[in-house]
């Protein structure tokens, strides 16, 4: 259902785009700013309310005709030294408006799907932070249609030389930058600051001419970091759910236990240990995934919604579409925040199937991502793996197997260490382990959409991460907004949108 959005840049825009470097020709009907290779809206009052927060919204020309979407929001604290956050959501194709607007940003949208309200738990209360639609085709993003993760880097690397050579963003080029991600994002994660870090080394070495990206820290919230180990600890997670009891009766456990034994462990050894560079090793890894997600994960799930066992899946009335995805639709809404500077109709999708479908093909959906990781975890990189515990598509129990079987230093004492609970205002609200710079959390009652379920505690952990603090209990004295009265709050009414939304998505894209 995702189509590549066809449009042509004239050279005529091109050559446009360049006159107007660092010329803020303010449009007087939209605001509208052009910079070379940038083109946004400055404070278009979408969203953000805040007096005085600012925010960009626009493409990045990467190369070409080839754009990536941008938000970015001021910090409603100090926008002049908070750090910088890059947020990105998975998919691989889904975009980040959904962590924008039901996760972690500035609003959310009302069931009217035309007005929002402040989101007290945005974590722009805490940092600057920029949503990026990513890989090509995911939200507004146009391009080549990417398969790996690695040329997903590469378009990211250059998204950002564009960015902290701008007029706009020349500040943030040297702030604690902070990488935020879900899901698939276990894989954008480490492999974007891979290539970040070799891009750095070459132009540290004089080879290449660019801006130094630094990534100083890492966050990923229910990602599917190893196949094998989530598909495997789901066997024991539906056989009892830490807190939650059994999830589906003994012969579903006999039945996919069999499976994973039989079939679905055996195929992804086989994709693990297949020659990447063989075309052989994708159709490997692809066959692999799907007889998983088919035999193991489908029936573990049963009629419960995969991302909240909380929720039943029986959602089979609702329209595909959400409040937020109604919302950007709109023709002002649109023409406000520059999604039509490209294209005067720009179509939006929340996942990109397509996209989905190649990385899938490509054989990487089905491979560990751990080696990655594993590196910067031994380099004593400050890195944040943390999961709802209410999630099945990345069951936390997988999450920490994830941790303690990769290959690092902190492995053993993670294994050996008892999670500790944290609380708020005497709530327990999740528990935790940390080694050195390594922290593991299990939030309560958590979807796999961490946030949208839990913002407080989502926010709570975020601010203490990216204060480099380690993770704690909190007292507020002065409980406003209410803590528990808004996490309840999602985990009922608001929660509502969400398992819709979830079930759109888990339709649209089967892997988010
Ligand atoms: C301002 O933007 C509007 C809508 O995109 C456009 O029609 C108009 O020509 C622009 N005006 C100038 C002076 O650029
Ligand atoms: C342009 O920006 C100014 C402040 O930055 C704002 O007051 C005004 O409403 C904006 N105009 C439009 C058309 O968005
Ligand atoms: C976040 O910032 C908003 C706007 O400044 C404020 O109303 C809200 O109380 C803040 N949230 C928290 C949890 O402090
Ligand atoms: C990723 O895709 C690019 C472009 O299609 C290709 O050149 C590269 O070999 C792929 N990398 C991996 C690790 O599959
Ligand atoms: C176990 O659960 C499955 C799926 O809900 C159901 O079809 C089956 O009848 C149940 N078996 C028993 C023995 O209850
Ligand atoms: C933790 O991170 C800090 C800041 O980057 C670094 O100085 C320190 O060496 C790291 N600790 C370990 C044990 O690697
Ligand atoms: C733990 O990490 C070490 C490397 O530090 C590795 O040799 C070992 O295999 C890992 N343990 C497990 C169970 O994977
Ligand atoms: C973790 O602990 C279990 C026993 O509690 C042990 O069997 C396993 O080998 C340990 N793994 C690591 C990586 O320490
Ligand atoms: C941690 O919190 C959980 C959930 O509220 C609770 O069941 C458990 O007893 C707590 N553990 C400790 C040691 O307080
Ligand atoms: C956190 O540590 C990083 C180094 O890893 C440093 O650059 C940053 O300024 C620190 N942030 C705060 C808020 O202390
Ligand atoms: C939140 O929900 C729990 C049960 O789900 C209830 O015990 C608690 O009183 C609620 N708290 C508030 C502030 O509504």
């Amino acid at each position: 259902m995702a189509r590549l959005k066809a449009f042509s840049l004239t050279p005529l825009l091109l050559l446009l785009l360049d006159f107007f470097q660092f010329v803020n020709s303010s449009n007087s009907s939209t605001n509208t700013t052009r910079e070379t290779k940038l083109l946004y809206s400055k404070n278009s009052g979408i969203c953000e309310t805040s007096e005085g927060v600012g925010q960009y919204s626009g493409y990045i020309n990467v190369g070409d005709d080839n754009f990536l979407w941008f938000w970015f929001f001021e910090s409603r604290n100090d926008a002049s030294s908070d750090p910088f956050v890059l947020w990105l959501n998975g998919g691989p194709g889904c975009s980040s408006m959904i962590g924008l607007f039901t996760e972690t940003g500035p609003c959310t949208v009302n069931s009217d799907g035309k007005s929002t309200s402040l989101n007290p738990y945005s974590w722009n209360n805490y940092s600057n932070i920029l949503y990026l639609d990513q890989p090509f085709g995911a939200g507004f993003s146009t391009g080549p249609t990417l398969t790996n993760s690695s040329a997903a880097a590469t378009y990211a690397w250059t998204a950002f030389q564009v960015l902290f050579t701008s007029e706009a963003f020349a500040d943030y080029s040297n702030r604690q930058f902070v990488l935020a991600t879900e899901s698939y994002g276990a894989r954008f994660g480490p492999v974007f600051i891979d290539y970040f870090n070799s891009q750095n080394k070459l132009i540290d070495s004089g080879d290449l001419d660019g801006v130094k990206i630094v990534v100083s820290s890492l966050m990923i919230n229910n990602g599917k970091h190893d196949p094998l180990i989530n598909f495997q600890s789901l066997v024991a997670f539906a056989q009892d759910a830490p807190g939650y009891g059994p999830l589906v009766n003994n012969s579903v456990i006999s039945t996919i236990s069999k499976a994973f034994d039989n079939t679905c462990s055996t195929l992804l050894q086989d994709c693990y240990d297949a020659d990447i560079s063989k075309d052989s090793s994708a159709d490997k890894c692809n066959t692999a995934i799907t007889t998983c997600t088919d035999d193991v994960m489908t029936p573990a799930v049963g009629d419960r919604d995969a991302d909240y066992l909380l929720a039943s899946s029986d959602t089979d009335d609702t329209v595909p579409t959400t409040y937020y995805a109604t919302y950007i639709r709109l023709d002002d809404v649109q023409e406000a925040i520059g999604a039509t500077l490209l294209n005067s109709s720009p179509t939006f999708d929340q996942c990109d199937d397509t996209t989905h479908a190649l990385f899938s093909q490509s054989g990487e959906t089905g491979r560990t991502f751990l080696p990655e990781l594993a590196a910067l975890a031994d380099s004593g990189f400050r890195i944040l793996i943390w999961g709802g515990d209410a999630d099945m598509k990345a069951n936390w129990l997988g999450l920490h197997q994830s941790m303690v079987q990769m290959s690092w230093y902190g492995n053993h004492t993670l294994n050996d260490t008892t999670l500790t609970n944290m609380t708020i205002n005497g709530g327990d609200v999740a528990s935790y382990a940390v080694v050195d710079n390594f922290t593991f959390a299990r939030v309560y009652e958590a979807g796999h959409t961490l946030p949208s379920y839990k913002p407080l505690v989502a926010q709570t952990i975020f601010q203490q991460f990216v204060a480099n603090q380690t993770i704690h209990s909190v007292e507020t004295s002065t409980p406003t907004p209410s803590a528990s009265a808004a996490d309840n709050a999602s985990s009922t009414a608001s929660v509502n949108a969400i398992l819709i939304f979830n079930f759109v998505l888990s339709v649209m894209s089967g892997f988010i």
